[in-house]
This record gives C-alpha cells, sequence and structure tokens, in this order.
C-alpha cells in the first residue's frame, strides 16, 4: 500500500517536468521573447525570478493534493462516519503565514531593485550620445519624428549601441494606444495629450511589435517595428530621409502604413473604399482636406504631418495609385 501513493506523485511529476520541458524547449507561448535591450533584460530577469516562486508553489500545492486525496481516502469507511479529525498545529501555521510574507518581500524587494533600470532612460555617456524620437500613436499607425526632421511611419529606425530614447503621445483628437516592442522592453501608453517616455538600447536586428491598447477598428493592422542598424547606416538613412523625403520612400511607407491599411495594399479597396480610379487621387487640395479632416469614418490621419511628409504621399498617390486606376503604366 506504501508504494502506490509514491508511484503516483512520481509519474505525476514527471508529466510535469516533461510538459515544462516541452514548452520551455520550444518556447511554447510561456517565455517571453529574448531581450535585445537591457531594460528588456530586467523585466526578464524578473519574470523568471517570479517565475520560480510560481512553479514551486503550484508543485508543491499539487503534490500535497495527490497525497492527501491518497492518505486520508475513506477505505471504505462508511459514508456518514467522520474522518480523522486533526488539530491546531502551531508550528505549522506559523510557517504558512511566515513563509508566504517572506516570498512576497522577496519579490516586493527584487523588483524594486529591478525598476529604476526599467523605467529610468540611463544616463547618456556622453553629451549628444543620446538619440531622441518623438512616437505618436494614431489611428491606426505609429509615426516617428527625428530630431533632424525626418519622419516615418511604422518601421523605426535606430543606431545599434545607442541609448535610444522615445517620447511616447497620441494627438488630443486621437485615442490611447500602447507602444510595444516585446524585445525592446514593457508597454508604455500613447495618451492623448500627455507625453510618457521609454528607451533602448539594442543590438542590430528587427524587433516586431504591435499596438497594445484596443484603439478601434484596424487596432490588430497596427503593427510596428524597430529596425537596429549600425550606426554609419543609421546616419545616412537619416540624412536622406530629412533632406529628400520623397525620394527616400516615406511616400510609400505614409501610404502603406495610413492609407493601405483600410483602402488596400494598391488602393483596390478594404474597409475603406477603393482607391484606385478614384478621381479625387488627382486632386491635391481635395486629399489634403480629407487627411485633415477626415471623413464620415476616416480619422483625420494627416492632421499635424509636416508638409514634407503630405508631399511624399501626394507624389506617391499621383505616381504611383493613380497610374494603376488607368490600367498600370
Ligand atoms: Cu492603436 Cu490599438
Amino acid at each position: 500500500m506504501r508504494t502506490r501513493p509514491l508511484a503516483l506523485i512520481g509519474l505525476v511529476a514527471c508529466l510535469a517536468l516533461t510538459a515544462a520541458g516541452t514548452a520551455a524547449a520550444a518556447g511554447g507561448g510561456f517565455e517571453p521573447v529574448s531581450p535585445h535591450s537591457p531594460n528588456d533584460s530586467r523585466i526578464d530577469t524578473t519574470y523568471w525570478f517570479v517565475f520560480g516562486f510560481a512553479v514551486a508553489i503550484f508543485i508543491l500545492v499539487e503534490v500535497t493534493l495527490v497525497v492527501f486525496i491518497v492518505r486520508y481516502r475513506s477505505r471504505g469507511r462508511g459514508r456518514e462516519v467522520e474522518g480523522a479529525q486533526v488539530h491546531g498545529h502551531a508550528r505549522l501555521e506559523l510557517l504558512w503565514t511566515a513563509v508566504p510574507v517572506l516570498i512576497l518581500v522577496a519579490i516586493a524587494v527584487f523588483t524594486f531593485y529591478e525598476l529604476p533600470g526599467i523605467k529610468n532612460v540611463p544616463k547618456a555617456t556622453a553629451a549628444g550620445n543620446q538619440l531622441d524620437v518623438k512616437v505618436q500613436g494614431r489611428q491606426f499607425y505609429w509615426e516617428f519624428l527625428y530630431p533632424n526632421g525626418a519622419v516615418a511611419v511604422d518601421t523605426l529606425r535606430a543606431p545599434q549601441g545607442r541609448v535610444v530614447k522615445l517620447d511616447v503621445t497620441s494627438p488630443r483628437f486621437d485615442v490611447i494606444h500602447s507602444w510595444w516592442i516585446p524585445a525592446l522592453g514593457g508597454k508604455i501608453d500613447a495618451i492623448p495629450g500627455n507625453t510618457n517616455h521609454t528607451w533602448f538600447n539594442a543590438d542590430s536586428g528587427t524587433y516586431p511589435g504591435r499596438c497594445a491598447e484596443f484603439c478601434g477598428l484596424l487596432h490588430a493592422a497596427m503593427t510596428s517595428q524597430v529596425q537596429v542598424l549600425p550606426a554609419a547606416q543609421f546616419q545616412t538613412w537619416v540624412r536622406q530621409r530629412a533632406a529628400n523625403p520623397t525620394a527616400s520612400g516615406l511616400g510609400r511607407e505614409t501610404f502603406q502604413g495610413t492609407c493601405a491599411k483600410c483602402h488596400g495594399m494598391q488602393g483596390q479597396g478594404g474597409v475603406g473604399p477603393a482607391l484606385t480610379g478614384n478621381p479625387l487621387i488627382t486632386q491635391p487640395a481635395g486629399i489634403t482636406k480629407l487627411l485633415e479632416n477626415g471623413g464620415v469614418t476616416m480619422p483625420p490621419v494627416g492632421r499635424g504631418w509636416p508638409k514634407s511628409q503630405l508631399n511624399a504621399l501626394l507624389d506617391y498617390l499621383s505616381k504611383d495609385i493613380a497610374k494603376q486606376g488607368s490600367g498600370g503604366g
């Protein structure tokens, strides 16, 4: 009789370990993505620290449960007969009060130790070594404004190995969005008329993210990515984008970020009406007004844009989208 509960416990433990091992090996959706910025490393460390306690408590509770089910089963005792009565156990009661308190204290201390490194932008080691980018959450795209006047939509290019500070906000006429690139840090809300800050310092690579606050019909289309480039490559890009927005592809980028999500990638229509063949496409004044004021269900996507961005989009619409309406060319 003594061997059976032990065998059962062993079986349950093996199953749990196998499942956990498989999940961990495959990522399994349980693990956070690998961090690529110091603040995200700290979030990751905190996650695993808390997870360790959670796993230990889970195993303790489940094993105890199984042991008690087996050990204190009725063994043919009549249903009306009371089982063995257990009365107070001072030492045990003290233990199960004190241990959880200690665990909570440990988690709190650890979290508050990691928090400043997650929240605070690190002091730049040398003056001018930090890049400030203004990030605007808009229905339904991300707008990035660089200090030199460069503008980008949905893809944030950044230099490798440099602190990039993000001032995240949303226009007063817009709604709340949430900036989230899992590999580069936690979520930060883009609140109309209020500016929040976050930062990253990443190695080169492309890190996908998405808006993490339900913000309307096209919330799911509000994806973004951070492209971290070698310093020289970034400098080249940011100079070209500021000097010649149209030639550097801002028109296409703006179209894909702000128009295509509703009107189709080629302007063929979708949630919104088709743009191809629409006479408005070739009327800059009309489009400008529509972008500025929005339509019946269309948000004012272009309100507050720098002139350079508006011109780049108008150029793209008249050259690339209008042509498709007239059978390509
Ligand atoms: Cu923006 Cu969801």
